[in-house]
């Protein structure tokens, strides 16, 4: 139940989390579109509209100065002065240069329409304005009046009006675009104001969230560990009652026993006895196995120390082996382990190397290395042994994994306990080995400081 709601509120965090990187790529996409419709309409505005407007003007003004000038030329002539043409060709310039610049610019929709009377009546203008002047040269005043009722006037007025549409017409467009610049802004600032606070909202949601899957991961973890400890006791007392219950009746018969012997009944002492014995360690192994599991006991104890117990309790057995221990390079160093425990680690990682040498011939030497770095302990068991083959480094620190055409006696749980209780003091366990050249075992355990001196 716990599990199934730490993994719901696990679920519920990512869910909320997945949502809210979605929002902000999508709020960032529509904010990115409208501050490019408000650089696009800016530059409608600055590029085209506005120069348009200004190009117009120029025109039409340079069309009010020619037909204000074509009066001014009737008037002159009247009075028997000559026409001045270079005044007129100015104006004309100045038109027709402005008029190709407005030409150059892009036509808003519907503005082609618009244009096209200004470019058909600034034409006939332009000619009635070149009839008029002719006649004027001639001196035919009375012609060229009426010229410039019926043609030059009308025709400049309608090219005006023609020029002051298209002109609004712009000035339409700028302030279209105005306006929609005003909404795309206000639109944007509401967007991102509302983002800010929905930001704001996401973020106490995450954290709110965040803290209860920690509370319930705090929890779960509290719990494995209440499990686990529980676990420890009941193995404690599951080793205790099988060492009550199976050592006592092993004991009083292994007493027996020694009564046959005395009685000199060597056969049956012997036929007896080995089956006795090797149940007898096949419990001790149980039992240290179980006992590895349970708690670790604290404690700080010296690896040199352990080392050399450890070797004169198998010296005999060293003996029978024919093989040399060497534990010169053994440095004293303490590590945060109980030297119950650690006494269990070596003295098994000792009777394996001792166990197994004398399947081989040749030199046979037991060499214990142990030092500190950096803050762990590294103890090395080098032997001249069998060695592993190669793939199993792993296996054989598993519950009953013996060698395969292992002839030596044993249940497979020597390395598992050695594992389970190096693990359970915080270090690690390996081997390194060559098959027929001998294996290296090494435990590395979290060093102890040395024990405050008096
Ligand atoms: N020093 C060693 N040299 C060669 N093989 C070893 C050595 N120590 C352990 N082994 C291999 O690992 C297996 C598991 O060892 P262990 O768990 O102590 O069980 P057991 O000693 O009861 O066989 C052994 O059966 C053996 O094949
Ligand atoms: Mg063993």
């Amino acid at each position: 139940m716990a599990g199934f709601a730490g993994t719901s509120s696990i679920g519920r965090l990512f869910a909320a989390t997945t949502l809210a990187v979605v929002m902000f790529i999508i709020a960032n996409a529509y904010l990115a579109r409208e501050s490019r419709s408000i650089e696009r309409f800016g530059e409608s505005v600055s590029e085209n509209a506005g120069p348009s407007v200004v190009q117009l003007t120029a025109v039409h003004a340079a069309l009010q100065n020619m037909t204000a000038g074509v009066g001014l030329a009737f008037n002159s002539a009247a009075e028997g002065h000559p026409i001045d043409r270079s005044f007129f060709a100015e104006d004309d310039g100045r038109l027709h240069a402005a008029l190709s610049a407005y030409l150059a610019l892009p036509f808003y929709p519907g503005e082609q329409a618009l244009y096209r009377p200004i470019d058909e009546n600034i034409d006939t203008f332009e000619r009635a304005v070149d009839r008029t002047l002719v006649l004027l040269e001639r001196g035919a005043l009375k012609d060229a009046r009426t010229t410039m009722r019926s043609e030059t006037i009308p025709f400049g007025l309608r090219a005006s009006a023609a020029l002051k549409r298209v002109i609004d017409f712009d000035v339409a467009q700028i302030t279209r675009m105005s306006g929609e610049m005003i909404s795309v802004r206000r639109r944007f600032s509401f967007f991102s104001y509302g983002l800010d606070v929905l930001a704001v909202l996401v973020a106490l949601v995450l954290i709110l969230l965040t803290s209860r899957a920690l509370t319930i991961y705090s929890r779960l973890a509290e719990e494995r560990r209440l499990r686990a400890e529980r676990r420890a006791g009941e193995l404690e007392q599951f080793a205790g009652r099988i060492a009550h219950d199976l050592k006592n009746p092993l004991g009083a018969l292994s007493l027996r026993l020694e009564v046959v012997r005395r009685r000199h009944d060597e056969e049956t002492f012997s036929r007896l006895s080995q089956p006795v014995q090797s149940m007898n360690s096949m419990i001790d192994d149980l039992l240290d196995f179980a006992l590895s599991g349970a708690r670790p006991q604290p404690g700080t104890a010296n690896i040199r120390e352990v080392v050399d117990e450890a070797i004169a309790m198998l010296r005999e057995e060293a003996a029978s082996a024919e093989t040399t221990v060497d534990a010169s390079a053994c440095e004293p160093v303490n590590v945060a382990c109980s030297r119950g425990a650690l006494t269990s680690v070596i003295t098994n990682l000792l009777h394996n190397a001792l166990k197994f040498i004398v399947e081989k011939s040749g030199e046979r030497k037991i060499t214990i290395r142990a030092g500190e770095r950096g803050g762990r302990v590294r103890v090395e068991m080098e032997d001249t042994g069998p060695g592993i083959p190669p793939g199993t480094e792993r296996s054989v620190f598993e519950p009953f994994f013996r060698g395969a055409g292992s002839k030596a006696g044993g249940f497979g749980l020597g390395l598992a306990t050695v594992r389970r209780i190096v693990e359970a003091c915080g270090g690690s366990v390996g081997v390194e080995s060559r098959l027929g050249q001998g294996s290296t075992f090494f435990v590395e355990l979290p060093a102890a400081p040395p024990p405050a001196s008096e």
